[in-house]
């Protein structure tokens, strides 16, 4: 990065080093502590003192400790982390040849809707927002903080103004969700100066309707639809970025399901007043479709349907009912 060298050598030239008494070593920048955020990734912005440490240790939790390599002359260093639901305590470790002189750490929540457990941060806790222009004006030195109109449309998406410190939303996941994957972020973060900038217009459906209407105006036609898709929600149970799963989903799809539906777990209800404990709703195949796994999905429609229960089939004759995937 030419822009880097220029900046750190200007950044020299104008204030020379100044000898330390107490040695400190680093401050945390951000995240401040005691926050939440609602995303699993977030960065940690450290400002250096010069030559104190020559590497990071970062310790969150359980996860395997990451080692993070620091430039001589850096004034600050900046990395991602990945977090677990609930509470994480980031441990940053500051190394010196091997040996640890300075420790910090930050306490910082990951909040997720889906989970009872994880609904609510602590009552001191505060939400984060990183793009306000206070904080950004501490990044701009290096980072490209004010999109133009021509990098709305990144003709590679290295050329966005995001990738620098969201790569991960680019590049991260077996299945990228074509626009992300395009670089053109700002077909849902409205490009906003100062407060709350790039923040998205509630509910999601709004996001999504400009490229999906079909399917939505389909859903919108049903008789019923589905609580959450009805509230317009799409990403409690989508991640609008990418996902490990096929479309694009948050967890497995059975799991998602039963964060609400914690009663049907054991397919049960399928086959009350049939026989055994319970149907299947994992780890078996789909007959529509033998590339996925049959879930609640295989039976239930996630977004709408005519029928009561949403039901993929008509059940007003339950032994018929079942006939549609059990062949006498
Ligand atoms: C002194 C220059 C400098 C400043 C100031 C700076 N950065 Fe960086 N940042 C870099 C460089 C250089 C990289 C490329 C990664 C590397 O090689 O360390 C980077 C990378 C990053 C990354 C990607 C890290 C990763 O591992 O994915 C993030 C996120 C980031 N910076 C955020 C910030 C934020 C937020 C600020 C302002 C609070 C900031 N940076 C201020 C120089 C700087
Ligand atoms: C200098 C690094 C940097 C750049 C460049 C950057 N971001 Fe961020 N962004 C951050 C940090 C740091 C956060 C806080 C969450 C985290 O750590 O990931 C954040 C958070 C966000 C959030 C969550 C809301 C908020 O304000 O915290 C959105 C949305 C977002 N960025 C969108 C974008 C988009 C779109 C672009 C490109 C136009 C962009 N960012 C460019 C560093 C950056
Ligand atoms: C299809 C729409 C869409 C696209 C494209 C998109 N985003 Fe988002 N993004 C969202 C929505 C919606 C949210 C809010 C999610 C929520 O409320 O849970 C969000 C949240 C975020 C956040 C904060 C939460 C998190 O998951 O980290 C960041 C950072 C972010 N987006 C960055 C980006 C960047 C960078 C790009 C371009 C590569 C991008 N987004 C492309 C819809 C989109
Ligand atoms: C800028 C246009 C655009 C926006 C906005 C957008 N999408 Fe998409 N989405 C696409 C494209 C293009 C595809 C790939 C189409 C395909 O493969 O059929 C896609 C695919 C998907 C898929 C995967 C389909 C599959 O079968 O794997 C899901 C799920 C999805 N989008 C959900 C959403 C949600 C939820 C939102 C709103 C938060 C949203 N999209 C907003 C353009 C968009
Ligand atoms: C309760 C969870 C949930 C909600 C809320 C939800 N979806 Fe889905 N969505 C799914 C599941 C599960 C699938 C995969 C279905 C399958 O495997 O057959 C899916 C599939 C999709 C697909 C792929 C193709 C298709 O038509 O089935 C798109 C596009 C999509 N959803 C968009 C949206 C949009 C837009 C919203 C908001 C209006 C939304 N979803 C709300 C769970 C949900
Ligand atoms: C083999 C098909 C099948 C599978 C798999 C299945 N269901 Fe059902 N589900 C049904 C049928 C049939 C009904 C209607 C039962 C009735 O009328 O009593 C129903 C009813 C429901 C209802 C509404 C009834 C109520 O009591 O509120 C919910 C909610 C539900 N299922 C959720 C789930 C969830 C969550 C899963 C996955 C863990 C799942 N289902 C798996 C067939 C299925
Ligand atoms: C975020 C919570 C949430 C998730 C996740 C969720 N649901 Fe629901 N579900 C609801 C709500 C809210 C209702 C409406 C409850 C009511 O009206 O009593 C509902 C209703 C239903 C019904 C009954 C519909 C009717 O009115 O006949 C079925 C069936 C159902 N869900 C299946 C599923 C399946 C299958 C999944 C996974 C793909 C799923 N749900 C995921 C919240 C959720
Ligand atoms: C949408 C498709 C679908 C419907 C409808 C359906 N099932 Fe199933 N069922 C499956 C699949 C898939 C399996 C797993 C098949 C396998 O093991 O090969 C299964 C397995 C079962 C099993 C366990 C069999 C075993 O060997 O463990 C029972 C019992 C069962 N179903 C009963 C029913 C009953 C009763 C109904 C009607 C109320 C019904 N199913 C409706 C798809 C369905």
């Amino acid at each position: 990065m030419n822009q880097y060298i220029l900046q750190t050598a200007l950044a020299i030239m104008l204030f020379p080093t100044i000898d330390c008494q107490a040695n400190t070593g680093f401050s945390v920048q951000f995240p401040p502590d005691n926050s939440f955020v609602e995303n699993e990734q977030i960065s940690i912005v450290l400002n250096l003192e010069k030559q104190a440490v020559d590497g990071i240790q970062v310790i969150t939790g359980e996860n395997v400790p990451t080692e993070i390599s620091v430039r001589p002359d850096s004034s600050n260093a900046c990395f991602g982390v990945t977090l677990n639901k609930g509470m994480n305590t980031v441990n940053l470790l500051g190394l010196k040849q091997g040996k640890v002189v300075v420790r910090e750490e930050v306490k910082i929540f990951f909040r997720s809707a889906l989970f009872p457990k994880f609904r609510d941060p602590p009552a001191d806790f505060n939400r984060y927002f990183f793009h306000l222009t206070n904080n950004e004006k501490s990044c701009a030195g290096c980072h490209r903080m004010e999109p133009t109109l021509s990098s709305l449309r990144p003709g590679k998406p290295e050329e966005s103004p995001c990738y620098d410190c969201h790569t991960k939303k680019f590049i991260n996941n077996t299945f990228i969700h074509n626009p992300a994957a395009q670089g053109t972020c700002f077909a849902c973060h409205e490009v906003l100066q100062g407060e709350r900038k790039y923040t998205t217009p509630k509910p999601d459906e709004k996001v999504c309707y400009p490229c999906h209407n079909s399917q939505v105006k389909e859903w919108k036609s049903k008789k019923i639809m589905h609580g959450p898709t009805a509230v317009g929600q799409c990403t409690l149970c989508h991640n609008p970025h990418g996902s490990e799963r096929p479309a694009l989903l948050r967890m497995q799809t059975t799991d998602l399901c039963i964060n609400c539906h914690e009663d049907k777990a054991s397919g049960a209800h399928v086959i009350a007043g049939f026989f055994g404990k319970g149907h299947p709703v994992r780890g078996v195949k789909n007959p529509f479709n033998p590339d996925r796994e049959f879930t609640c999905a295989g039976c239930h429609n996630p977004h709408a349907g005519n029928t009561q229960n949403l039901l993929n089939h008509d059940n007003s004759n339950m032994a018929v009912y079942c006939t549609h995937c059990h062949k006498k």
